[in-house]
């Protein structure tokens, strides 16, 4: 391992993980997946699913990264347990599928910054989406998305990435907020925040066949757990990180910015007649854009909106890529540039049907983040929590001062609720989809 680097701060790791976590899953699909499980009750369960699930799986992908110090896969051979190897491997897979439709939805953005220099979206944003969602010009965004990841991994301008995430989450955060401010300010926006934040919990327990996988799910992927990329990011941390706090900072960070994007999304569905299922993964591309064609200056608020958009998919989209890269340039001494063309294009391949039809994007996106994702998370969890056991709980506490004392209380939390909710939604889900009856 050659070139192996280590952060040059800890806020530099911070900000790299919350660059990977903070992204398209935050602002285009957490409110479209609200919208379609039941709104406020989904939200209530995504937020457990992140504080009991989420928060323990990042800290038990840490501890492997940490301790091994190796990316995502060889981690288990330095850990001696190479019979574990397959699970590196499967986060890697699940990183492989899901950047081939994540970068189909991070083309759509680019479309709508060029869309913005000519303001085109405004007049019939519901049209113009489906315009440009599926078919040649969705082809052709979704390869210039993939080329421009593949550049900055092949070239390696992390230097430039980490500075970017570092004006990217702020501002995000705030053009967020000036958003929802606005979308407050404007007539029968009312109705939003209801559907939004009064759950009604008689939807969760008539559903939660449904909305239970689909919130933890949901949970997993915004904060890139279960794809090796925690695992592979946190190999390159000090003995004196407090993981406890990073873990905390990240996810609350990343549930900050999904909840504001959600107080901008269904106020103003609710102006545009408050049908919120069926808005889909269009959602957050057909709302904001209506928003916009009544302020001043809208177009240009949208070329900076979807400017910053595209930079926090990037972040998440080059770390998909860096982790299968880095894998085989490590293990295999293969030359980074022509690797990472390769893998790219063959990714580029893989999302072509999503770009073709957004109904194959609904397709590649529920194999990933609710089978292949909670897979992954069960066999880390299994690892973590009965193969490392204590080990796992000196690693944790190592840099630790405070929390120390919480690592036998996560070790526990891991072993039980993290292990039976993350097992019973990858029973849901293939229920879900094999359409058994349950
Ligand atoms: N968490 C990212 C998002 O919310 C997506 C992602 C998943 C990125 C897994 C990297 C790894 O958009």
């Amino acid at each position: 391992m050659s070139d192996r680097e280590t952060w040059a701060t800890r806020l530099g790791f911070i900000l790299a993980s919350v660059g990977s976590a903070v992204g398209l899953g935050n602002i285009w699909r957490f409110p479209y997946q609200t919208a379609e499980f039941g709104g406020a009750a989904f939200l209530v369960v995504y937020l457990i699913a992140v504080l009991i699930i989420g928060l323990p799986a990042i800290l038990a992908e840490f501890v492997i990264g940490r301790r091994a110090g190796l990316s995502a896969i060889d981690a288990f051979d330095e850990l001696r347990f190479p019979g574990w190897r397959a699970v590196g491997a499967l986060g890697v897979l699940a990183g492989f599928w899901t950047l081939s439709y994540y970068s189909v939805v991070g083309g759509w953005v680019f479309r709508y910054i060029i869309g913005s220099v000519t303001g085109a979206y405004l007049s019939a944003p519901g049209e113009y989406f489906g315009a440009v969602s599926a078919g040649p010009e969705a082809i052709a965004f979704h390869a210039l998305f993939m080329a421009v990841t593949i550049g900055i991994v092949a070239f390696g301008i992390r230097g430039g990435i980490e500075r970017a995430t570092r004006v990217m989450v702020p501002s995000i955060v705030v053009l967020l907020i000036g958003l929802a401010v606005y979308a407050f300010t404007i007539p029968g926006s009312g109705a939003g925040y209801e559907y939004f934040l009064q759950p009604d919990v008689a939807v969760i327990a008539e559903n939660y066949q449904t909305v239970v996988p689909a919130a933890v799910g949901q949970a997993l992927f915004s904060l890139s757990v279960g794809f090796s990329v925690m695992i592979t990011y946190a190999s390159y941390i000090g003995d004196d990180e407090d993981m406890f706090v990073d873990s905390g900072a990240i996810a609350v960070t990343n549930t900050f910015v999904g909840i504001t994007a959600g107080l901008v999304v269904f106020p103003l569905l609710a102006v545009q007649g408050g049908d919120y299922g069926s808005a889909g993964a269009g959602a957050v591309f057909v709302s904001v854009p209506t928003a916009l064609s009544e302020v001043p200056l809208g177009a240009i608020v949208g070329f900076v909106f979807f400017f910053i958009v595209a930079i926090a998919a990037l972040s998440s989209a080059i770390s998909l890529l860096e982790v299968v890269v880095s894998h085989l340039v490590d293990t295999y001494g293969m030359e980074r540039k022509r690797t990472t063309l390769l893998l790219g294009s063959v990714i580029f391949l893989l999302g072509v049907p999503s770009a073709i039809d957004t109904a194959w994007l609904t397709w590649f996106d529920n194999v990933g983040v609710n089978l292949l994702v909670p897979s992954t998370v069960l066999l880390v969890v299994v690892f973590v929590g009965w193969v490392l056991a204590d080990d796992a709980v000196t690693e944790i506490q190592q840099g630790s001062d405070g929390l120390a004392s919480l690592g036998p209380v996560w070790l526990w939390s891991v072993r039980t609720f993290v292990f039976v909710a993350v097992l019973g939604t990858l029973a849901l889900s293939v229920f879900e989809l094999t359409g058994a009856p349950l």
